[in-house]
């Protein structure tokens, strides 16, 4: 039996996608007290546990304790499913090649916060959003899935983030199954999935050709 242990800062939709896909989620810790993401975990029965870095002196101190717990779950896969803390070394080694990160851009674009505002300040067609591996240097391990969506004219923040959300609840679960099913494979930066999925033909491409 898998074992995963997933990290939350807030909301909590995509951990809402993990459980609604079934997959094994056996513990929720949060950064952050009262967030509507623990209340959903304490709902699917997934026990949880708040650990509050403001608690703490400096990063190192945070982050021991939370690998401490988190160990004590014996995890197969750690998800950092909206986890706003940027974490030591020392507990990205401790996690090395069992630790997914879903962020809200097409990497390598757009690392870092506010993802949506800066895509279209940047006048981008297309974004998105990626699930990737976890190292040291942010938001920039080796790449399992994404997915890309167009940015419509009269786009705010807010559309632009719920169309991108629609699509981190389809690809964070699927990598989740993937990384489970062990089909991935990672080769210098690249990850390779086994058996290979279906060949899409279509190129995504925004604004279409008239
Ligand atoms: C998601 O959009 C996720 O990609 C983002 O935070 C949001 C959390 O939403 N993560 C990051 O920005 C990490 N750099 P959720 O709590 O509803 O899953």
């Amino acid at each position: 039996m898998n074992r995963i242990v997933v990290l939350i800062s807030g909301r909590g939709s995509n951990l809402g996608a993990l459980l609604d896909a079934g997959l094994p989620v056996v513990a929720v810790f949060s950064n952050r007290p009262n967030v509507a993401g623990l209340e959903l975990a304490q709902s699917h029965g997934v026990p949880t546990r708040v650990i509050d870095h403001r608690a703490f002196d400096g990063r190192e101190a945070f982050d021991g304790v939370l690998a401490d717990a988190i160990d004590a779950y014996t995890p197969d896969l750690v998800v950092l499913a909206g986890f706003l803390r940027v974490l030591t070394g020392a507990f990205v080694q401790r996690f090395a090649g069992r630790l997914l990160n879903i962020h809200p851009s097409l990497l390598p674009a757009f690392p870092g916060l506010n993802t949506h505002r800066r895509a279209l300040e940047a006048g981008v067609k297309i974004h998105g959003c990626t699930v990737h591996f976890v190292t040291e240097a942010l938001d920039h391990g080796p790449i399992v899935a994404q997915a890309a969506v167009p940015v419509l004219s009269g786009d705010t923040e807010s559309l632009l983030a719920a169309r991108v959300l629609a699509e981190e609840h389809r690809i964070l679960p699927a990598a989740v199954r993937w990384f489970l099913e062990g089909r991935l494979r990672i080769e210098q930066d690249a990850v390779h999935l086994t058996p290979p999925p279906p060949l899409e033909t279509s190129p995504l491409l925004n604004p279409m050709p008239a």
